[in-house]
């Protein structure tokens, strides 16, 4: 299985099943380096983990990208979750004002999600992904192989994503299915779609991609990214964004209830104790870089399959809706 992914400054082959990576410099996540050492072979180890997307690694790769005779025609291969197809496609874009670099996602998350749609970014002790770009990779190489190595956790993390998919534009998504080829390909077409639509996010159809994501970064950010997964903040996020739009009369009654059951269904959690204390939540969404003008804006379900940017959300509405 095979697609395109048109955007302005690089168009992106995804393919899908036996496709091996091109020849290039290798750098791969520690994890997937112990568990398939035939990869790792003279590659450059990435520690595992968020703390990798930081200034500090982000100076060792270019420093290891000199030392082993890099240049501008040179191509980076980056094997690993969504840590490394960040930071290795942040350090891609800025070696040498920009090279060329391939993605070879191990996470369901990074497959479905991460590597399509060209952001880059490393964080900053003040918050994450504060620093970035938009550089998308030459070519996209999945393997769902991968996949058998993954703790089940980290797979229902990548499913949360595939939800959201289904919740915001593609009902045949919106169930908990078994992870195939063709539900991870699905996943990433639907991607395809609104990347291409709104390749920089500034039309506001990009923007429903954030669905869940006011709230779960908020609690995200409020637990220092300790104890939750991306998915799960996200899982709880849309559970709680689905209630705030029914509150606010723009999602259909009903939709909050089925969207708790397919995620429950999903092994994910659907609320936190956070969101009794939802002041908390609010001022760190006040701060999020999405925050704009008077009020929050939040991307918020019209029905299952159906979503759209909602801005000027008043505070207090949002307290009630969270509170209950
Ligand atoms: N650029 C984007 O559009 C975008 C979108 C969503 C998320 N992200 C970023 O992605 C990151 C999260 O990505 P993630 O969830 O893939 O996390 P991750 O890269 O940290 O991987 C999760 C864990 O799984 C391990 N692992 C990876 N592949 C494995 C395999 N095949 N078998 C066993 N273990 C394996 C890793 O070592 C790591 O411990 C965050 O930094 C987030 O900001 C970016
Ligand atoms: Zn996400």
């Amino acid at each position: 299985m095979r697609l395109e992914v048109r955007q302005a400054s690089r168009t992106t082959t995804v393919e899908l099943g036996e496709a091996k990576p091109a020849d290039g410099i290798v750098l791969i996540d520690s994890r997937v380096a112990e568990l398939y050492p035939d990869l790792a072979r003279g590659a450059i180890i990435v520690p595992r983990g968020e703390r990798s997307k930081s200034l500090r690694q982000f100076g060792r790769l270019h420093a290891e990208l000199v030392a082993k005779g890099a240049n501008r025609k040179s191509q980076l291969i980056a094997i690993g979750g969504g840590v490394v197809g960040d930071l290795v496609g942040f350090v891609a874009a800025t070696y040498m004002r920009g090279i060329a670099y391939e993605s070879v996602p191990t996470t369901l998350l990074a497959m479905v999600d991460s590597s399509v749609g060209g952001k880059v970014a490393i964080d900053l002790p003040e918050g994450k992904n504060l620093v970035g770009s938009f550089w998308p990779p030459t070519r996209v190489t999945i393997q769902p192989q991968f996949l058998s190595t993954l703790p089940p956790r980290q797979v229902r993390n990548g499913l949360a994503e595939v939800l959201k998919m289904g919740f915001i534009r593609d009902p045949f998504l919106a169930e908990p299915r078994p992870v195939t080829a063709e539900l991870i390909f699905r996943a990433i077409k639907n991607k395809q779609e609104v990347v291409e639509a709104d390749e920089f996010e500034t039309l506001g159809i990009r923007a429903i991609l954030n669905f869940g994501h006011t709230i779960g970064h908020a609690i995200e950010a409020v637990l220092g990214y300790r104890g939750l997964l991306h998915g799960e903040a996200v899982a709880v996020g849309m559970a709680a964004e689905a209630k705030l739009g029914e509150t606010l009369g723009i999602t259909e009654p009903g939709t909050a209830a089925e969207v708790g059951r397919i995620l429950h269904q999903a092994g994910l959690p659907t609320s936190h104790l956070l969101l009794s204390d939802p002041e908390r939540l609010i001022d760190r969404m006040r701060s999020d870089k999405k925050a704009e003008g008077n009020g929050l804006a939040f991307s918020l379900l019209n029905r299952i399959g159906e979503c759209k940017l909602q801005t000027g959300i008043r505070e207090s509405d949002v307290v009630r809706a969270l509170r209950d």
